[in-house]
Protein backbone atom coordinates (compact mmCIF):
# COMPACT_ATOMS: atom_id res chain seq x y z
CA UNK A 1 0.00 0.00 0.00
CA UNK A 2 1.77 3.53 -0.97
CA UNK A 3 2.19 5.32 2.30
CA UNK A 4 -0.52 8.70 3.38
CA UNK A 5 1.34 11.05 3.23
CA UNK A 6 1.49 11.62 6.93
CA UNK A 7 3.25 8.52 6.87
CA UNK A 8 5.50 9.95 4.27
CA UNK A 9 6.05 12.84 6.56
CA UNK A 10 7.04 10.56 9.21
CA UNK A 11 9.21 8.30 7.20
CA UNK A 12 11.53 10.92 6.10
CA UNK A 13 11.76 12.64 8.86
CA UNK A 14 12.65 9.49 10.99
CA UNK A 15 15.17 8.50 8.32
CA UNK A 16 16.77 12.00 8.13
CA UNK A 17 16.74 12.21 11.79
CA UNK A 18 18.27 8.50 11.97
CA UNK A 19 21.11 9.44 9.34
CA UNK A 20 21.95 12.85 11.02
CA UNK A 21 22.28 10.61 14.54
CA UNK A 22 24.64 8.30 12.92
CA UNK A 23 27.08 11.69 11.95
CA UNK A 24 26.74 12.69 15.52
CA UNK A 25 27.44 9.59 16.77
CA UNK A 26 30.66 8.55 14.56
CA UNK A 27 31.87 12.15 15.51
CA UNK A 28 31.18 11.72 18.86
CA UNK A 29 33.11 11.81 21.37
CA UNK A 30 36.14 12.79 19.80
CA UNK A 31 37.60 16.25 20.51
CA UNK A 32 35.09 18.86 18.26
CA UNK A 33 36.10 22.13 17.17
CA UNK A 34 34.09 24.28 19.71
CA UNK A 35 32.46 28.31 18.03
CA UNK A 36 31.05 30.48 20.87
CA UNK A 37 27.69 31.31 19.81
CA UNK A 38 27.12 33.83 23.03
CA UNK A 39 27.26 33.43 26.36
CA UNK A 40 27.36 29.86 27.69
CA UNK A 41 25.65 29.04 23.95
CA UNK A 42 28.17 26.82 21.82
CA UNK A 43 28.34 25.33 18.32
CA UNK A 44 30.39 22.63 16.79
CA UNK A 45 31.52 21.40 13.60
CA UNK A 46 28.99 18.17 14.96
CA UNK A 47 25.86 20.50 14.49
CA UNK A 48 26.65 21.65 10.82
CA UNK A 49 27.63 18.08 9.52
CA UNK A 50 24.09 17.10 11.39
CA UNK A 51 22.42 19.75 9.99
CA UNK A 52 23.78 19.26 6.03
CA UNK A 53 22.43 15.61 6.28
CA UNK A 54 18.66 16.57 7.54
CA UNK A 55 18.28 19.31 5.40
CA UNK A 56 19.59 17.56 2.19
CA UNK A 57 17.09 14.04 2.82
CA UNK A 58 14.46 16.99 3.40
CA UNK A 59 15.31 18.82 0.70
CA UNK A 60 15.17 16.15 -1.53
CA UNK A 61 11.88 14.58 -0.73
CA UNK A 62 9.70 17.79 -0.27
CA UNK A 63 11.65 21.04 -2.45
CA UNK A 64 8.88 23.15 -1.33
CA UNK A 65 8.72 22.73 2.48
CA UNK A 66 10.30 25.68 4.41
CA UNK A 67 12.83 25.12 6.44
CA UNK A 68 13.82 26.54 10.25
CA UNK A 69 16.83 24.83 11.53
CA UNK A 70 18.66 26.05 14.64
CA UNK A 71 22.22 26.22 12.62
CA UNK A 72 20.17 27.91 9.48
CA UNK A 73 17.60 30.04 8.77
CA UNK A 74 15.70 31.79 11.63
CA UNK A 75 13.31 33.90 9.74
CA UNK A 76 10.13 31.62 8.95
CA UNK A 77 7.10 32.51 10.21
CA UNK A 78 6.03 29.25 11.97
CA UNK A 79 1.98 30.40 11.62
CA UNK A 80 2.16 29.89 7.81
CA UNK A 81 0.47 27.65 6.10
CA UNK A 82 3.46 26.11 3.88
CA UNK A 83 4.51 22.95 5.32
CA UNK A 84 7.19 23.86 7.60
CA UNK A 85 10.54 21.78 9.02
CA UNK A 86 11.48 22.64 12.41
CA UNK A 87 15.04 20.88 13.40
CA UNK A 88 17.94 20.87 15.82
CA UNK A 89 20.42 18.92 14.70
CA UNK A 90 22.14 18.55 18.00
CA UNK A 91 20.36 19.20 20.92
CA UNK A 92 22.36 19.16 23.96
CA UNK A 93 25.52 20.69 21.94
CA UNK A 94 27.11 20.71 25.51
CA UNK A 95 26.18 17.54 26.97
CA UNK A 96 28.19 16.34 23.20
CA UNK A 97 31.01 18.81 23.11
CA UNK A 98 31.67 17.69 26.48
CA UNK A 99 31.51 13.69 26.15
CA UNK A 100 28.38 13.54 28.07
CA UNK A 101 26.42 10.40 26.46
CA UNK A 102 22.60 12.37 26.47
CA UNK A 103 21.87 14.62 23.10
CA UNK A 104 19.81 14.13 20.44
CA UNK A 105 18.59 15.40 16.87
CA UNK A 106 14.94 16.84 16.77
CA UNK A 107 12.88 16.91 13.57
CA UNK A 108 9.09 18.21 13.26
CA UNK A 109 6.89 19.26 10.63
CA UNK A 110 4.12 21.91 11.07
CA UNK A 111 1.87 23.87 9.39
CA UNK A 112 -0.87 26.83 10.27
CA UNK A 113 1.24 26.58 13.53
CA UNK A 114 0.67 23.15 14.36
CA UNK A 115 3.01 20.37 14.24
CA UNK A 116 2.40 17.50 12.45
CA UNK A 117 4.89 14.78 12.96
CA UNK A 118 7.93 15.05 16.02
CA UNK A 119 10.93 12.68 16.01
CA UNK A 120 13.55 13.09 18.71
CA UNK A 121 15.96 10.89 18.52
CA UNK A 122 19.18 9.26 20.68
CA UNK A 123 22.18 8.28 18.27
CA UNK A 124 24.06 6.41 21.03
CA UNK A 125 20.82 4.78 22.20
CA UNK A 126 19.76 3.94 18.41
CA UNK A 127 15.80 5.27 19.90
CA UNK A 128 13.61 7.03 18.18
CA UNK A 129 10.78 8.60 19.96
CA UNK A 130 7.72 9.78 17.11
CA UNK A 131 4.44 10.51 16.39
CA UNK A 132 2.33 11.92 13.84
CA UNK A 133 -0.12 14.10 14.93
CA UNK A 134 -3.71 11.42 15.75
CA UNK A 135 -1.83 8.14 15.53
CA UNK A 136 -0.22 7.84 19.17
CA UNK A 137 3.80 8.36 20.33
CA UNK A 138 6.08 5.34 19.89
CA UNK A 139 9.37 4.20 20.58
CA UNK A 140 11.97 2.48 18.29
CA UNK A 141 14.95 1.00 19.59
CA UNK A 142 17.49 -0.47 17.11
CA UNK A 143 15.56 -2.77 14.31
CA UNK A 144 13.11 -3.63 17.58
CA UNK A 145 9.26 -3.23 16.36
CA UNK A 146 8.25 -0.09 17.71
CA UNK A 147 6.16 0.30 20.94
CA UNK A 148 3.81 2.49 21.86
CA UNK A 149 4.46 4.93 24.60
CA UNK A 150 2.99 6.44 27.07
CA UNK A 151 3.48 9.07 29.79
CA UNK A 152 3.52 7.59 33.57
CA UNK A 153 0.63 7.13 35.75
CA UNK A 154 2.25 9.24 38.86
CA UNK A 155 -0.59 11.27 40.12
CA UNK A 156 1.01 12.41 43.64
CA UNK A 157 3.89 15.17 43.17
CA UNK A 158 5.38 13.78 46.00
CA UNK A 159 6.31 10.69 43.83
CA UNK A 160 7.04 12.36 40.79
CA UNK A 161 10.79 12.71 39.29
CA UNK A 162 10.80 15.95 37.30
CA UNK A 163 13.30 17.05 34.79
CA UNK A 164 14.46 20.37 33.82
CA UNK A 165 17.47 22.43 32.00
CA UNK A 166 18.90 25.60 32.64
CA UNK A 167 18.20 28.72 30.19
CA UNK A 168 21.60 30.19 29.32
CA UNK A 169 20.34 33.64 30.81
CA UNK A 170 21.15 34.48 34.54
CA UNK A 171 17.79 36.07 35.39
CA UNK A 172 16.25 32.55 33.97
CA UNK A 173 18.38 30.76 35.79
CA UNK A 174 17.33 32.59 39.28
CA UNK A 175 13.70 32.09 38.05
CA UNK A 176 14.41 28.16 37.37
CA UNK A 177 16.68 27.59 40.67
CA UNK A 178 13.62 29.09 42.70
CA UNK A 179 11.31 26.81 41.04
CA UNK A 180 14.10 23.91 41.89
CA UNK A 181 13.96 25.14 45.16
CA UNK A 182 9.94 24.34 45.84
CA UNK A 183 9.55 21.53 43.58
CA UNK A 184 12.56 19.30 45.00
CA UNK A 185 10.65 19.54 48.81
CA UNK A 186 7.33 18.86 47.41
CA UNK A 187 8.77 15.72 44.69
CA UNK A 188 10.57 12.39 44.12
CA UNK A 189 13.66 13.92 43.15
CA UNK A 190 15.05 16.29 40.06
CA UNK A 191 17.00 15.62 37.17
CA UNK A 192 18.97 18.29 34.47
CA UNK A 193 18.69 16.49 31.10
CA UNK A 194 21.18 18.86 29.15
CA UNK A 195 18.88 17.95 26.19
CA UNK A 196 15.85 19.48 26.27
CA UNK A 197 14.30 17.47 23.21
CA UNK A 198 15.10 14.28 25.45
CA UNK A 199 13.94 15.63 28.59
CA UNK A 200 10.95 16.10 26.95
CA UNK A 201 10.73 13.05 24.97
CA UNK A 202 11.62 11.22 28.72
CA UNK A 203 8.07 12.46 29.74
CA UNK A 204 6.35 11.23 26.53
CA UNK A 205 7.78 8.20 27.43
CA UNK A 206 6.46 8.01 31.12
CA UNK A 207 10.39 7.67 32.10
CA UNK A 208 10.19 11.16 33.83
CA UNK A 209 6.79 12.63 35.15
CA UNK A 210 7.29 16.18 34.38
CA UNK A 211 9.65 18.55 32.98
CA UNK A 212 9.89 22.69 32.77
CA UNK A 213 12.33 24.83 31.02
CA UNK A 214 11.93 28.62 31.11
CA UNK A 215 13.70 29.31 27.66
CA UNK A 216 13.54 27.61 24.55
CA UNK A 217 13.48 27.79 20.85
CA UNK A 218 10.51 26.14 18.26
CA UNK A 219 13.21 23.58 17.36
CA UNK A 220 14.18 22.65 20.74
CA UNK A 221 10.28 21.80 21.46
CA UNK A 222 8.12 20.89 18.48
CA UNK A 223 8.40 17.27 18.26
CA UNK A 224 8.51 16.59 21.86
CA UNK A 225 5.66 18.81 22.41
CA UNK A 226 3.43 16.42 19.46
CA UNK A 227 5.07 13.35 21.28
CA UNK A 228 3.79 14.17 24.69
CA UNK A 229 0.49 15.31 23.82
CA UNK A 230 0.19 12.01 21.87
CA UNK A 231 1.63 10.33 24.80
CA UNK A 232 -1.64 11.43 26.68
CA UNK A 233 -0.07 14.21 28.02
CA UNK A 234 -0.02 18.00 28.51
CA UNK A 235 2.44 20.49 27.66
CA UNK A 236 1.36 24.29 28.92
CA UNK A 237 3.23 27.24 29.74
CA UNK A 238 4.42 28.06 33.58
CA UNK A 239 1.61 30.19 33.58
CA UNK A 240 -1.01 27.18 32.69
CA UNK A 241 -1.99 28.43 29.49
CA UNK A 242 -1.89 25.07 26.46
CA UNK A 243 1.73 25.67 24.93
CA UNK A 244 2.20 26.80 21.29
CA UNK A 245 4.16 27.15 18.56
CA UNK A 246 7.10 29.54 19.66
CA UNK A 247 6.14 29.87 23.05
CA UNK A 248 10.11 30.19 24.81
CA UNK A 249 8.90 28.30 28.66
CA UNK A 250 6.97 25.32 29.14
CA UNK A 251 5.70 22.71 31.79
CA UNK A 252 5.14 19.82 30.69
CA UNK A 253 3.43 16.31 32.37
CA UNK A 254 1.21 13.59 32.46
CA UNK A 255 -3.02 15.10 33.12
CA UNK A 256 -2.98 13.89 36.67
CA UNK A 257 0.48 16.05 38.24
CA UNK A 258 -0.79 19.01 35.87
CA UNK A 259 -2.50 21.39 38.54
CA UNK A 260 0.19 20.51 41.52
CA UNK A 261 3.29 20.22 38.69
CA UNK A 262 2.13 23.74 37.43
CA UNK A 263 1.60 25.79 41.13
CA UNK A 264 4.72 24.64 42.34
CA UNK A 265 6.67 25.61 39.04
CA UNK A 266 5.28 29.35 38.88
CA UNK A 267 5.60 29.26 42.81
CA UNK A 268 2.27 28.95 44.34
P1 LIG B 1 21.02 23.37 22.80
O1 LIG B 1 21.77 22.20 23.29
O2 LIG B 1 20.50 23.16 21.41
O3 LIG B 1 21.76 24.65 22.95
C1 LIG B 1 20.07 22.81 28.07
O4 LIG B 1 19.65 23.73 29.00
C2 LIG B 1 18.99 22.52 27.07
O5 LIG B 1 18.17 23.68 26.89
C3 LIG B 1 19.52 22.22 25.71
O6 LIG B 1 18.54 21.47 25.04
C4 LIG B 1 19.68 23.60 25.10
O7 LIG B 1 19.66 23.54 23.70
C5 LIG B 1 18.46 24.28 25.64
N1 LIG B 1 18.60 25.71 25.90
C6 LIG B 1 19.15 26.31 26.98
N2 LIG B 1 19.09 27.63 26.91
C7 LIG B 1 18.48 27.92 25.75
C8 LIG B 1 18.13 29.13 25.10
N3 LIG B 1 18.40 30.33 25.64
N4 LIG B 1 17.55 29.05 23.90
C9 LIG B 1 17.28 27.82 23.37
N5 LIG B 1 17.58 26.64 23.94
C10 LIG B 1 18.17 26.69 25.12
CA1 LIG C 1 18.67 22.89 20.98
Amino acid sequence: MPPTEANLHLSVALAAAVAAGDVLRKLWPKPRQVQSKGPRDIVTDADFAAQAVVLDRLRAAFPDHAILSEEGRHDIDLNSPTPTWIIDPLDGTTNYARGLPVFAVSVALAWGGVVQVGVIHDPLRRESFYAARGGGAWLRRGRAKPRPLHVSAVADLGEAVVGLDWAREPELRALTLAAVQRLVTRCRTVRATGSAALGLAYVGAGWVDAYFHHMLQAWDVAAAALLITEAGGVINTPAGAPWRLGDAQVAASNQGLQAAFGAAVRGE
